[in-house]
């Protein structure tokens, strides 16, 4: 488990051509606010999508780049810029290395009455080449025919968001929950292999990683993220 503090863009560029199994990214979305929790926070503003897309689309290429020939990108946005990132993630990759639109459906938040309620994230994958890793993950059944059975999971995962009393809750903004990493990671990463987390936060994909027995390199440019990131691998406590 490797940990940086600084511009994924820069640390990208000394790492090895080839060298990662499966980059995971959930970067911030372009929200137009500062995000905080009582343990971090970090702007989340650009001036325009355009320039919030030249920011995304340079550090993607950079992940290009470091993927090994079986190696997958995994890009985590929502509603707000998805329809530009699968268009630009078609560019760098090339249309005909999509594999997924994932839909994480998420389940809590509020409501509106003037739209459905948004209740998913989007998550691209994408591979370098069409002999990208993957391993697919079991859930279980939910239909009558198969209760108590397992089955492949699909391209909707359900699975909750961290409410306020979870345990695992770290208080860095935006905390992904683990149980998603775990699915992701286990899916699109050989055992050993080498994850990559650019803007990891709190340092989700590094634990999930590290209870996964692959290796983990994860980058950010806010020390507060680092130091929980650092905090969260060395925990004595039980996994979470
Ligand atoms: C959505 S959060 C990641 C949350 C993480 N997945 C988790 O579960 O905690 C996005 C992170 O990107 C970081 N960030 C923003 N710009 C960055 C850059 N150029 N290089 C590296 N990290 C950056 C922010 O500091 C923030 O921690």
């Amino acid at each position: 488990m490797r940990v940086h503090c600084g511009d994924c863009l820069d640390v990208l560029g000394m790492l090895d051509e080839s060298s990662v199994d499966l980059a995971y990214l959930d970067p911030p979305f372009n929200t137009g606010q500062s995000q905080s929790a009582n343990n971090g926070s970090y702007d989340d503003c650009w001036a325009s999508v355009e320039s919030y897309l030249a920011f995304l689309t340079l550090r993607v290429q950079a992940i290009h780049r470091v993927l090994k020939p079986t190696g997958s990108i995994l890009l985590h946005c929502d509603w707000r810029t998805s329809h530009h990132v699968r268009l630009m993630l078609d560019d760098v990759f090339g249309s005909a290395h999509f594999v997924n639109h994932l839909i994480w459906r998420y389940g809590l938040g509020g409501s509106s009455p003037r739209r459905f309620a948004r209740k998913h994230d989007d998550i691209f994958f994408y591979g370098k080449t069409d002999a990208y890793y993957f391993d697919p993950p079991m859930v279980p059944a939910t239909s009558a025919r198969m209760k108590g059975q397992m089955k492949k999971a699909t391209d909707v995962l359900d699975i909750p968001s961290l409410n306020n009393m979870a345990t695992e809750r770290v208080g860095y903004p935006t905390q992904k929950p683990l149980a998603l990493l775990e699915l992701l990671v286990t899916a699109c990463s050989p055992a050993g292999g080498v994850v990559l987390d650019p803007f990891c936060g709190s340092g989700t994909t590094l634990v999930a990683a590290q209870r996964a027995g692959r290796r983990c390199l994860g980058i950010d440019t806010n020390v507060q993220a680092i130091t929980v990131t650092t905090q969260r691998l060395h925990s004595r406590r039980p996994p979470n």
